[in-house]
């Protein structure tokens, strides 16, 4: 784990309420794998105190890092401010990743809003030639142009809440259309978004008995272990009682996850 001052290069506004963020570390850069995160101090005074966690959302060349955030709060909306040259003091790469999927499994990756940071990752990692993107948004606004994410090879499926783009409704029923039309695939599900959202995509891949990562999002105080403040319930077959968001995860397979406790 690195814990260091990294270089704003560019902070961007790309839709709306949510920012692009590219950070100087190449120690940060070198270690990153798609699904880890990194907690940032968007203040040197007390005011926030703790720093949030945000997915990596792609890397560039040997040095940059970046993450893709949504204005929800007063940590997101002072890091929305900064400007290029300010330093901002990182701890990561964190957490565990995705694990790739196997050669015959057709990878279906699921985005929830900005739930697509880690996604978004994921999806350059494996390729358009063998992965399949499916993104959910609220509305229009706030679809982050396949151009700023590095994935202009994608052919992504968008769904809105409010059919201003794509799919009148979520992206689930784009997720559930394709697995049950396209039943000689292999498929292995990807998802990251919110809560209501992962629900649905594990208990859909669980009922067809296709195996799911899903990266969760909990608040976090210190992002290594230490609080226990980001603690989900196991499912009962696990042989723990409770997974810690930071350390165990944040990206597990759904059928770990006692859905049934989560908010
Ligand atoms: C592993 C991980 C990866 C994440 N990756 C991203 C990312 O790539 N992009 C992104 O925009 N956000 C991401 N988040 C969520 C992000 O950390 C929060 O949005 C951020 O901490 C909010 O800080 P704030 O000070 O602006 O808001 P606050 O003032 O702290 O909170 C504003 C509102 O957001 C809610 N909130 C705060 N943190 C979380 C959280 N972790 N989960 C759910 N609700 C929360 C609060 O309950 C409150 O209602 C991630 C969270 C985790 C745990
Ligand atoms: S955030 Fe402190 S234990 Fe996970």
């Amino acid at each position: 784990m690195i814990d260091q001052y990294a270089s704003v290069r560019f902070n961007e506004k790309v839709a709306q309420e949510t920012f692009l963020m590219g950070l100087e570390s190449q120690e940060i850069a070198n270690k990153a794998e798609p699904g880890h995160f990194v907690m940032i101090r968007v203040s040197e005074g007390t005011d926030p105190l703790l720093r949030r966690p945000f997915s990596i959302c792609s890397v560039e060349g040997e040095n940059l890092f970046l993450i893709l955030y949504r204005i929800v709060g007063q940590g997101t909306l002072i890091m929305s401010k900064a400007g290029k040259g300010e330093r901002l003091s990182v701890l990561g790469p964190l957490g565990r990743g995705f694990e790739m999927p196997q050669s015959e499994e057709v990878p279906i990756l699921v985005a929830g809003g900005v739930g697509i940071a880690p996604i978004i990752f994921l999806a350059q990692r494996l390729g358009s030639h063998k992965a399949l993107l499916m993104a959910g948004f609220r509305t229009s606004d706030e679809i982050v142009d396949k151009k700023v994410c590095g994935l202009l090879d994608y052919q992504i499926s968008i769904a809105t809440d409010d059919g201003t783009a794509g799919h009148l409704g979520f992206v689930t029923d784009l997720l559930e259309d394709h697995v049950d039309s396209n039943k000689k695939e292999t498929p292995s599900v990807f998802a990251c978004g919110p809560t209501p959202m992962l629900k649905k995509v594990a208990a859909l891949t669980q009922s067809r008995g296709i195996p799911c990562q899903v990266s969760l999002e909990s608040l976090m105080a210190c992002g290594v272990g230490a609080c226990q403040g980001c603690a989900v319930q196991a499912a009962s077959a696990e042989k723990q009682a409770y997974f810690h968001v930071c350390e165990d995860g944040p990206v597990f397979y759904s059928k770990s996850i006692a859905w049934e406790c989560l908010a």
